[in-house]
């Protein structure tokens, strides 16, 4: 006698492999149904029930379609025409629908079920529930669009305030240019002077702009709260990685163990690190074997945290670096760095970069709110 099958068992005499199969099936973890050929659910595991809501007696002999979401049809008749051309479908991503009505992410492995003589007579399925995995995709994916979100904020706003800053010069001289003229003017001229006055309080109307803007800029709170940064940075680079940053580069960490929770707009040093993976990065395109270590240590007054990589190293004086708007590179805004020492510093840290083999940017947060 044959030996008997998963897909025997409904209907065949139960022998005692097939009732050590079937209750494999019954207890899995994963959801397990089959389909007969009219496309009729014919066996329904524990797991099916509890997953999608249905008892078994109720869902037996009905269409297995009511289980697929209408939009997704055309992909299940593909799903079909495949495993009736022999093929398994292995760890399949889609949604299938409660009896709620509610939709699932599964992953689902499927095969044709034959009898003995190889004749087709069903399809199983094996459905396992990623709704965890994908709420966490779409969570990072959350994520992901508020650091961008941000960064651009943060460019924003330094630009801003540099503007706000560079403009106030000319304005200054402006000023003083308009009231030397109007001292040189002879007294007749009284409606040349009265313009004369009326440059003045724009100009003064402009600076008052800028000045408040800066303010507003340069007042931004910082939330802060205890933060493990080994946490922070494990998150980050799992960031970059979804955003596709990393693509070739060996990225290693060397985090110290049991580093002590510090307060810290978590958000924004994250985007600290990011900026300085990035960087990192950009500057080791060329390099035959990219590679980049983050290391985070333990010092009396403060953490430290350092991105090290492999490239060419820097180009200009470290301090330079840091300042807006400088940038050796052609697509390059040169703000990166200067946000991140924006908010190093409102943190009361410190950040700098340093030579290694190719270049060393370190930053500190203080353990304790100065
Ligand atoms: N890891 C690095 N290696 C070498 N140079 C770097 C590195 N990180 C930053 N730099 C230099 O600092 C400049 C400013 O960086 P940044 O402020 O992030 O602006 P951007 O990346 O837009 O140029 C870069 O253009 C580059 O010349
Ligand atoms: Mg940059």
């Amino acid at each position: 006698m044959p030996a008997p099958r998963v897909g025997e068992v409904q209907g065949a005499p139960i022998d005692a492999s097939a009732a050590y199969l079937a209750s494999i099936v019954e207890f899995s973890t994963d959801a397990i149904s089959s389909i007969d050929l009219d496309g009729r659910i014919s066996s329904w595991n524990r797991t099916a029930e509890n997953l999608f809501g249905y008892g078994r007696a109720e869902i037996l002999r009905q269409p297995y379609d009511i289980l697929i979401p209408p939009d997704r049809r055309a992909e299940d008749a593909f799903l079909m025409d495949r495993l009736r051309a022999g093929e398994v479908v292995a760890h399949f991503e889609t949604q299938r629908l409660t009896k709620d009505s509610a939709l699932v992410d599964v992953s689902i492995t499927a095969s044709a079920i034959r009898d003995g003589q190889g004749a087709l007579v069903g399809f199983s399925e094996i459905l396992h529930d990623i709704r965890a995995q994908k709420e966490a995709q779409r969570e990072m994916q959350r994520l992901q669009l508020e650091m961008i979100r941000l960064s651009r904020w943060n460019m924003m706003g330094m630009m801003s305030s540099s503007l706000a800053h560079e403009l106030n010069q000319p304005l200054t001289a402006a000023l003083s240019f308009v009231r030397a003229a109007w001292h040189l003017l002879p007294p007749e001229a009284e409606q040349a002077r009265e313009y004369l006055d009326l440059a003045v309080d724009e100009i003064k109307l402009a600076g008052g702009i800028l000045h408040s803007l800066r303010q507003f800029i340069e007042k931004r709170e910082l939330s802060r709260t205890p933060h493990d940064i080994n946490q922070l940075l494990t998150e980050a680079l799992r960031l970059s990685l979804f955003a596709g940053i990393q693509v070739r580069h060996r990225i290693e960490t060397d985090l110290t163990q049991d580093m002590p929770d510090v307060p810290m707009d978590g958000v924004q040093v994250q985007q600290v690190i990011l900026n300085l993976l990035r960087n990192a990065i950009e500057a080791t395109m060329a390099v035959p074997s990219p590679h980049i270590v983050l290391t985070t240590r333990v010092q009396p007054d403060d953490i430290l945290v350092t991105v090290r990589d492999n490239g060419p190293g820097l180009s200009t004086a470290p301090e330079t670096l840091f300042e807006p708007f400088n940038t050796t590179k052609a697509e390059g805004m040169g703000v990166g760095l200067s946000v991140c020492r924006l908010i190093i510093e409102a943190h009361g840290g410190r950040i700098w970069a340093g030579a290694g083999p190719g270049a060393v940017f370190s930053f500190t947060l203080p353990r304790r709110p100065s």
